[in-house]
């Protein structure tokens, strides 16, 4: 699919871009500093014999997935270094137009508002550019800084789904938010940027 991947989203020191083979040590350093923080939300593979692959088979599957238009994975860059990522996927066209959001960060940079502008571009990024409708973002009910996330960008709840995705080893319940593009008639990096407290301000 032409158009769809690669792409570069930027706003102030915030970058989101496709993951690079630099990216390998920094990505190394962010994940093993960040397991303990990381476990309790992280997507799981229902078959035991599965393990996340290293950074350079993860790329080639993420970026190669990415041009088959399947994906778009963000890695997300602060101040010019490697800090987490944010992956489209779910694609669904023709009449449902919608697709899912999903993210992570380094620890040691989280509470700044990264994630909340982050989904605002790649949200921007799927209405405008590619003309989506809407965006689903799916959050344990006992993540409250997830559901901050979602909350302070004007998602709407809809509701749970029971044992909605293998997280942590288990099936586990989620709350499903979603934003229509009707919703955010000027973007949702400029709603976010009008509502946001000055404390957080610095990535816009
Ligand atoms: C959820 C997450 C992506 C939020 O990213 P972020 O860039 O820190 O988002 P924000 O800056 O808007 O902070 C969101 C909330 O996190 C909480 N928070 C702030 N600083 C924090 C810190 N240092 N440690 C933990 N939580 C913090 C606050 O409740 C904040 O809400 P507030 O703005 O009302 O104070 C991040 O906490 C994370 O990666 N968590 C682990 C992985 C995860 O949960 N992924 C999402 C799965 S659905």
């Amino acid at each position: 699919m032409s158009g769809f991947w690669p792409v570069v989203l930027s706003e102030g020191g915030l970058v989101l871009r496709p993951l690079r083979r630099q990216d390998a040590k920094e990505y190394v350093e962010v994940r093993r500093h960040n397991a303990e923080w990381l476990l309790p939300w992280e997507a799981t593979n229902p078959d035991p014999g599965y393990s996340l692959p290293a950074f350079p088979t993860l790329r080639r599957l993420l970026n190669g997935q990415a041009r088959q238009g399947l994906l778009l994975p963000f890695a997300i860059e602060v101040d010019g270094r490697f800090r987490g990522q944010l992956t489209v996927s779910s694609f669904q066209w023709g009449s449902l137009m919608s697709a899912t959001a999903g993210y992570w960060i380094d620890e040691r940079v989280a509470g700044r508002g990264i994630v909340p502008t982050a989904v605002a571009l790649a949200t921007d990024y799927c209405f405008s550019g590619l003309g989506l409708h809407r965006m689903e973002i799916n959050i344990r009910p006992e993540n409250a800084a997830s559901l901050r996330v979602v909350e302070k960008l004007g998602f709407r709840d809809e509701g749970i789904r029971e044992r909605y995705m293998h997280i942590d080893g288990k099936w586990c319940d989620h709350r499903t938010f979603a934003l229509v593009a009707e919703d955010v008639p000027f973007g949702l990096l400029d709603a976010w940027q009008r509502t946001r407290n000055r404390s957080e301000r610095d990535f816009g």
